[in-house]
């Protein structure tokens, strides 16, 4: 089998950290989300993997960032979509590299539980022409819609749904033979322009294909906007094994479920996991509070922070409020200022949010 990834779009709901990457290079406990899903295809025993990108500069930073696959052992070709022209598009762009052969498709900023390993194995020695997985949410709207028989087979697929028929969302990873191809062909442009691989799941189903059903019990989270993202970090940080690779000095109190990765500091301060510390970093006189995960090369020095993604190469410090619930970027500083007025001094991106006390 084959994979193909989808790691264009650009991010807009994440504003501004998406200006200077793409948003499946953000990291989750310290691991950017698209790296998870490869390790993740791996881990299900497939190996050749297609990665379409974007053609501007996010495409640019997935590739320097994958590259080849070596790291993984893992073979990657690169597929470039021009314009983001849906899910389907992706699939009709990659034929060449697909072929004639079975594939799984998995959207890049998408994390999901347990990994793929079952799932794969369930297609790969079955004869479903097609296998999509559903999960219940509570805001279906949000998704494509999958309505089922009393039978359990599918009834119909809507993509993002007015009036929803049931609870099942389409998680963003799906399984095709080489049936996909024709579906991808024969299908129109939904009301947002894009080419749907909802509606080419649909097709299948009316073409008589048989397209089965998974129901998936653990979590899945599509890191799209920053309450996303912070609630897939808690949720890895929680499957963390943890180590402590850096320092820790004796006025400290790190508890048993933080990771301390090489070369990071833990000076005087009281850290509370589930939590990671990135490489180099140096926490100072300072509280991290749980499910909070500091990038390398940060500094935090008498702050406290709890509840947050923070990049590498940024620094808080002599902050009195408690920073929580927050996504900062790289090169970030936040400190306290002397000079006069008494007053906030912001120098902050486009489309950036700051919540004040
Ligand atoms: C896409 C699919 C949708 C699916 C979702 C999962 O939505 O179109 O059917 O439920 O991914 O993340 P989009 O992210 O394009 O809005």
């Amino acid at each position: 089998m084959k994979a193909l990834i989808l790691s264009g779009g650009k991010g807009s709901r994440l504003y501004p950290l998406t200006y200077t990457n793409a948003k499946q290079l953000i990291p989750v406990a310290n691991k950017p989300v698209l790296f998870r899903v490869i390790e993740a295809i791996h881990d299900a025993g497939i190996d050749d993997m297609g990665i379409v990108i974007g053609s501007g500069e996010n495409g640019r930073k997935v590739r320097a960032a994958v590259g080849d696959g070596g790291r993984w052992g893992v073979k990657i070709t690169y597929i470039v979509q021009d314009e983001p022209k849906g899910l389907a598009h992706a699939v009709l762009i990659a034929r060449d590299y697909l072929s004639d052969d079975r594939f799984v498709m998995f959207l890049g900023d998408n994390v999901i539980e347990g990994g793929i390993s079952d799932l794969i194995r369930e297609f790969e020695t079955s004869d479903y022409n097609s296998q999509i997985v559903l999960t219940r949410v509570a805001e279906p709207k949000h998704y494509g819609v999958a309505e089922l028989n009393p039978d359990g087979s599918i009834k119909q697929l809507v993509e993002k749904p007015r009036q929803p028929k049931s609870d099942l969302a389409l998680v963003g990873i799906y399984m095709f033979d080489e049936h996909v191809h024709e579906a991808v062909r024969s299908i129109k442009p939904s009301w947002r322009g894009e080419l749907e691989i909802t509606d080419a799941i649909q097709w299948l189903v009316d073409a008589g294909y048989h397209v089965h059903p998974y129901i998936h019990r653990g979590w899945w989270i599509d890191t799209g906007k920053p309450i996303d993202m912070l609630a897939a970090n808690s949720k890895v940080l929680e499957e963390l094994t943890p180590r402590i690779d850096g320092f820790v000095d004796k006025d400290s109190e790190v508890d048993e479920r933080v990771t301390v990765e090489p070369g990071a500091q833990i000076i005087n301060s009281v850290v509370r996991g589930p939590t990671i510390i990135g490489e180099n970093t140096r926490i100072i006189n300072s509280y991290v509070g749980p499910f909070t995960s500091i990038y390398h090369d940060c500094l935090i020095e008498d702050a406290e922070i709890e509840h947050c993604i923070m990049l590498e190469h940024s620094q808080i410090s002599d902050v009195d409020a408690r920073i929580t619930d927050s996504l900062i970027g790289r090169n970030v500083v936040i400190s306290r200022s002397e000079l006069k007025p008494r007053a906030l001094k912001l120098t902050i991106g486009d489309n950036s949010r700051v919540g004040l006390i």
